[in-house]
């Protein structure tokens, strides 16, 4: 509704509420889960080697369009270029919302569930085949999943209802430093553990020679997916920023801390695996299936098990915030509703797009889209299509019909200087769309 533009409270929060953004599934669950399937670090080399030349220019840009526009990501393109149809851009960002959020809910909500599975002591003598068998009962269960799913997102409605100051930034100043604390306490106990160094080897030391095509594209969606690049998230956040502030250098904070949180949980997670000689190429269950087995044996195991899934839940929360609040805020212009009926309507509407992904562990497991069950096709479909689909078109828009002379001189504001303007802008024009073209046309095409 009509009035002055909310805005962040300072500049910590906005960092803090962008980090906490960016950290989350990504970093814990996805992250680990794709270094364990392509064979260890020749995955965090090319992800690192993306993050620098899409990830971080594109978020700078994002960043950039919504101070400028100070708008919901369908309007703010509409603002920036009034006479042609960018703001469909705005369109796809928020379907591709609801889309990621339908999924992330699901898994969530499993996490949740785990505290208190790991609270009551069901992990404590798991075996497993037993710990296989706890996670698959659960998930195919008809409706506790779907219970935990709506819990999560209930939980990450109440928080996008108070807004921006008194909801999101102030749940992220006061998450994110528990999180960092238990990833701390986390990752002491799992280096300590004895045999973690094959892991940590595997793990860190880049094999050139297995890069192929399949890494590439998996590390591009994970980079697009982790840094919440391509659907207007970073976009919306940017839009509450107040012109002081320093774009390029808070990007360079937030993809920094990102990388260096999904690198701590690979090592949280990987030498764990190793120390117990299980298997780190096992997929989406690695962290329900496999890491509840190194829990199990090790002392006090219930209380990690349980921290490390307060963890996986405080980061998943702080995310989905962000995800909600895209679709809220364009809902909330576009229908002229108020901030609580959007977020109740939206919530609502991930609810009903998750219990597809929900069932697809359960009695819709034998419905597949592509050879893929449910959630993993949603999951495919959003990260490896189109979030790099809407970055290209971001990038073409910005490069090309706003130029970046004007992102310039939006950037260069209160004494802030952007040395790096000229690479910046040779990448958006050249590389960055050539680059996700190329990687796209060849995806689909294989
Ligand atoms: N980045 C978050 C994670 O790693 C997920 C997320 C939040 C996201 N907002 C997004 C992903 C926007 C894509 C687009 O878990």
């Amino acid at each position: 509704m009509a009035g002055p533009r909310e805005k962040w409270n300072s500049r910590l929060g906005f960092i803090m509420a962008t980090v906490g953004s960016a950290i989350g599934l990504g970093n814990i669950w996805r992250f680990p889960t794709a270094v364990g399937q392509s064979g260890g670090g020749v995955f965090l080399f090319i992800y690192l080697l993306i993050i620098l030349i899409i990830g971080i220019p594109l978020m700078i840009g994002e960043l950039t369009i919504g101070r400028r526009g100070q708008s919901n990501i369908v309007n703010v393109f509409k603002k920036i270029k009034p006479t042609r149809p960018w703001w469909l851009i705005g369109v796809l960002g928020v379907v591709t919302g609801l889309i990621i959020l339908s999924f992330y809910s699901v898994i969530a909500g499993w996490s949740l569930s785990y505290i208190y599975k790991f609270s009551s002591g069901l992990f404590r003598t798991a075996e497993a085949a037993q710990a296989e068998e706890i996670f698959s009962s659960f998930v195919s269960h008809p409706w506790l999943p779907l219970f935990w799913q709506m819990l999560f997102i209930i939980l990450t409605a109440a928080i996008v209802i108070k807004g921006i100051r008194r909801g999101i930034e102030k749940a992220s100043t006061t998450l994110m430093p528990l999180m960092f604390i238990l990833l701390f306490l986390l990752l002491f106990r799992s280096l300590t553990l004895e045999g973690a160094v094959t892991g940590l080897w595997w793990f860190l030391k880049p094999d050139l020679s297995a890069v192929n095509l399949g890494i590439i594209l998996g590390a591009l969606g994970q980079v697009f997916f982790s840094l919440s690049l391509g659907m207007g998230a970073i976009i919306t956040y940017g839009s509450y920023l107040s012109r002081d502030d320093n774009i390029p250098e808070s990007s360079f904070i937030i993809s920094s801390l990102d990388l260096g949180i999904a690198v701590l949980a690979g090592l949280i997670i990987i030498p764990a695996v190793f120390a117990f000689d299980l298997e780190p190429g096992t997929g989406p269950p690695l962290i329900f299936i496999t890491l509840p087995l190194v829990f199990a044996a090790i002392p006090a195991g219930d209380l990690f098990g349980a921290l490390f899934f307060l963890l996986l839940s405080i980061a998943a929360l702080t995310s989905a915030i962000s995800i909600l609040e895209v679709v809220v805020a364009t809902f909330k212009d576009i229908f002229q509703q108020t901030r609580k009926k959007s977020s109740v309507i939206a919530a609502f509407l991930v609810f009903l797009l998750g219990v597809p992904s929900s069932l697809s562990m359960g009695i819709l497991d034998d419905f597949l889209l592509l050879g893929f069950p449910f959630l993993e096709f949603v999951d495919f479909l959003s990260a490896i299509i189109l979030l790099p689909l809407i970055g290209l078109l971001t990038a073409l828009f910005l490069g090309w019909v706003w130029t970046p002379e004007k992102s310039l001189v939006e950037i260069e504001q209160h004494g802030v200087k952007f040395k790096l303007w000229k690479p910046w802008s040779i990448i958006l024009k050249y590389i960055l769309p050539l680059a996700l073209a190329y990687i796209l046309i060849s995806g689909i095409a294989a």
